[in-house]
């Protein structure tokens, strides 16, 4: 597993240049042209540095095959310049324009039932389209020559939330093509696949095909490797464009824009190939724990940014793709900025400037609402970006660090949700935002790290729940423990190896030996809502019926039922196994404890329940994530760069108050 980008590539510093950028998507498209003239007068009210153009222009730059119509964007281009506004200009090339599907209709993806996806609505394309690639250079090409020496760009935005799976007759062949280099001879993929279960076995690669609707549950490894395929086919979709824009321009970063902890993408290695790690983020304004989840996929970015990241898109009120979509009470559009600051962000962006008055997205927040510039909206949009202007420079390039690692990974996410399985309550990204929540609770700042990183700066290591684990990866965490490393490994980790084949005894005997598991006799997942009684809390989810070697310690025990009395969290040294989800205090608790015992402490002691504390660089940030105001002990003298205030010894923050502290 690479652990550092290309070299000698731009960053997000070439891009910043000690200011956090501040703005959006920008879709002129859709208004006349007097309206960006308005447009660039709000801009420079609210402070917005940076508008993302493009990112679904296509239809309006190549309203033909071949044709270029640059003019309007020409226009745009010199008027953000004059206005000391930089644009991230992205490639179009996730919305096809509808001539495309019409005259090319294998350009467009397949489900699994075989219906196609037409144009009317957006990511209508084909990864393993030829044509769809031709035509996605060509105007990536063109771009690239137009724009490249425009003083107004600063970064390369890639396509858009690279997100779409493809069944149909090309994507057959690809998928073929990528077994073929994975596996080599048709007997090495029947022998990964196990297709001598159910009459499976493939007699030659003209055979094989994406796993389309089946009247049963499909062959898991093959689901698998669909998966990794269709990552894998998507970054050659990036690469492809990205290699255009580098070649052009190769002082200018480049990105691509992931959706919040998104299943399609093995983002571990996209992000080797990323110049900037940006992410869109868009938590429920109604849920009690949204604060949280935007910190998990803060955490995550963070990490795999090793540094600095793009906060791409956010929403500056609702949404319009729940169910029920709340607005941002006052106060909290603000606050959720700022978090991402804290854990790292330089750039704090929206989708989209000027909410849209047609299309899908015309009840979706925008900075400026319909309300206009005396809306709410706008006015605390207009305030956020002066506080932004005033921390930038003191903020931008700074590290948040942690002393803990959360173990995430896709392969083993892809291979643990599928069909078949003994429970499907116990979900994997609520598992994993189960014990993120619990060191959230405890006030502990957490990375994330793939199994096969090296993982020795850490004093705590977590898996929450890695179904699958290569060799590599059960090594490392071995390795990792025999270097003086503490371990925390929840349920259902390591069952599988690379193939989705079940390791020996259930668990890979190198996990039993760490974690002092003698047998697994048997799972015992638990149905929604039902707990079990362990000594000190409640399990949720999921129990075990397992057998402790001699040299282990018990630390609790199921009470009743029939794994009475035995072990739910085993020690061995500094490895713990815990057979159950404690339920949420109680895996604070736990967690609490180990990095006490790990020698890692919570940002502040004796912090109220709702306020996170987050160190960046020396910045200490102060977020209160409740609606009542409240006080905090802070030991020393330090100057609030929001206020300009002086506080010794407490700071006061409002309901949703935030205040960044330097000593
Ligand atoms: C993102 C997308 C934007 C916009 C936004 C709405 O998924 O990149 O274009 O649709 O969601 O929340």
């Amino acid at each position: 597993m690479p652990e550092s980008r290309e070299p000698g590539r731009p960053t997000l510093a070439d891009a910043t240049r000690g200011r956090i950028l501040f703005g959006g998507d920008y879709n002129p498209e859709q208004w006349p042209e007097e309206t960006w003239h308005e447009d660039v007068r709000l801009m420079r009210e609210a402070g917005v540095n940076s508008v993302t153009l493009g990112v679904f222009s296509w239809a309006k730059l190549e309203p033909r095959p071949g044709a270029r119509e640059f003019g309007w964007l020409d226009r745009l281009m010199d008027l953000m310049h004059t206005n000391g506004i930089g644009v991230v200009l992205a490639t179009p090339t996730s919305s096809p324009p509808p001539c495309m599907g019409r005259l090319h209709p294998e350009t467009l993806p397949r489900d699994e039932d075989g219906r196609t996806e037409w144009w009317g609505g957006r990511q209508h394309f084909s990864h393993s389209s030829d044509t769809y690639r031709r035509y996605a250079a060509a105007i990536t090409e063109d771009l690239a020559a137009r724009y490249g020496s425009h003083p107004a760009l600063t970064m390369w935005h890639i396509n858009n939330e690279y997100c779409t799976y493809d069944w149909g007759d090309e994507a057959a062949a690809t998928f073929r093509r990528w077994l073929r280099q994975k596996y080599g001879t048709i007997d090495a993929l029947n022998e990964a696949w196990g297709t001598a279960f159910w009459s499976q076995g493939y007699d030659g690669w003209h055979e094989v095909l994406p796993p389309r609707h089946a009247h049963y549950m499909k062959n898991p490894t093959q689901v698998l490797d669909f998966k990794r395929y269709t990552s894998d086919m998507l970054l050659e979709c990036y690469l492809a464009e990205r290699d255009i824009v580098a070649r052009h321009t190769p002082h200018i970063p480049v990105t691509t824009n992931f959706m919040p902890l998104w299943v399609g993408q093995d983002a571990w290695r996209w992000v080797e190939r990323e110049d900037v790690v940006s992410v869109d983020l868009y938590p429920d304004p109604r849920d009690p724990f949204g604060a949280q989840g935007g910190a998990l996929v803060q955490d995550l970015t963070r990490s795999q940014a090793r540094g600095p990241w793009m906060l791409m898109e956010q929403a500056a009120g609702p949404v319009n793709w729940r169910g029920v979509n709340h607005p941002k009470a006052r106060g909290l559009n603000r606050l959720w900025s700022l978090q991402a600051v804290a854990r790292g962000a330089d750039a704090v962006c929206y989708f989209q400037w000027r909410q849209s008055r047609q299309g899908a997205e015309k009840f979706h927040s925008g900075m400026v609402s319909h309300a206009g510039e005396h809306g709410r909206t706008f006015q605390e949009v207009k305030q956020l970006g002066a506080e932004l202007a005033r921390i930038g420079e003191e903020v931008t390039g700074t590290h948040s660090g942690a002393g803990i690692a959360i173990l995430h990974e896709w392969n083993s996410w892809w291979a643990g949700a599928q069909d078949g399985r003994l429970s499907c309550e116990a979900d994997y990204p609520d598992v994993l935002r189960a014990w993120h929540r619990a060191l959230w609770e405890a006030h502990l700042t957490t990375d994330f790290a793939h199994p096969e990183h090296d993982l020795s700066a850490y004093r705590l290591v977590v898996v929450p729940q890695l179904y699958l684990l290569t060799d590599a990866a059960i090594d490392n965490l071995v390795a990792y423990v025999q270097g003086g490393g503490t371990l925390v490994c929840g349920f259902l980790t390591g069952i599988a190896d690379e193939d989705d084949r079940v390791r020996e005894g259930g668990i890979d005997p190198r996990l039993r030996k760490l974690f002092g598991i003698r047998t697994l006799h048997e799972w015992w997942p638990l149905d929604a809502g039902e707990t079990a009684e362990c000594d000190g809390f409640r399990g949720t989810l999921w129990s075990e019926e397992i057998e402790a070697d001699a040299d282990a310690v018990t630390e609790s025990v199921y009470k009743g039922g029939e794994l009475d009395g035995l072990p739910a969290v085993l020690r061995k040294g500094r490895a713990r196994y815990v057979s159950t989800l404690p339920e949420p205090g109680a895996l604070t608790d736990l967690l609490a404890t180990v990095a006490a015992e790990a020698g890692v402490r919570p940002v502040l002691d004796g912090l109220p329940a709702r306020v996170e504390a987050v160190r960046r660089g020396d910045l200490l940030f102060l977020l209160n994530h409740g609606r009542e105001p409240v006080t905090v002990e802070v030991p020393g003298t330090h100057h609030d760069l929001l206020t300009g205030a002086t506080v010794t010894g407490e700071v006061a923050l409002d309901r949703y108050g935030v205040a960044v502290l330097r000593p």
